[in-house]
């Protein structure tokens, strides 16, 4: 599985790409530890790593919105609470398992991989572009 960067997922806006590769750092990071013989512990360790970063990135990404009055706000905390859910329900398989099996890489790979670079291609580019519009008005 790719986890990086690359440069299908900028959005133009630098505070939000930057913030984007530590996410996906501290993504790869879990899935990295997921594969590793006997991971349970780090796998918890390292998914509490990624909750800690995701909580920071949400609250500055809406915070962003919410100062330039971005009309999509409130779908996209939805939609950021949908991934908190997602990292939420993955802990509490992890703390119930022997460890992270095939099947829980399968479901890291959908629900948090796959969501965020969906996540980001859409609703994060608007974002990026509804502020780009807004601070360069003769663009409109
Ligand atoms: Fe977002």
């Amino acid at each position: 599985m790719t986890i990086e960067f690359d440069d299908t997922l900028i959005t133009g806006n630098e505070t939000i790409d930057t913030q984007h590769k530590e996410l996906i750092a501290r993504i790869k990071q879990f899935v990295d530890s997921c594969e590793m013989e006997n991971g349970k512990i780090k796998a918890i360790k390292m998914l509490d790593y990624l909750t800690e970063y995701t909580n920071f990135h949400f609250s500055e990404e809406e915070k962003l919105q919410e100062e330039i009055g971005y009309p999509g706000l409130k779908e996209h905390q939805e939609k950021h609470a949908e991934f908190k859910k997602n990292l939420k329900d993955l802990d509490a398989f992890l703390e119930e398992a022997e460890g992270p099996t095939d099947a829980f890489v399968e479901q890291v790979k959908s629900n948090v991989v796959d969501w965020l670079f969906t996540h980001i291609k859409a609703f994060d580019r608007s974002v990026a572009e509804y502020i780009f519009l807004n601070s360069h008005p003769d663009r409109l």
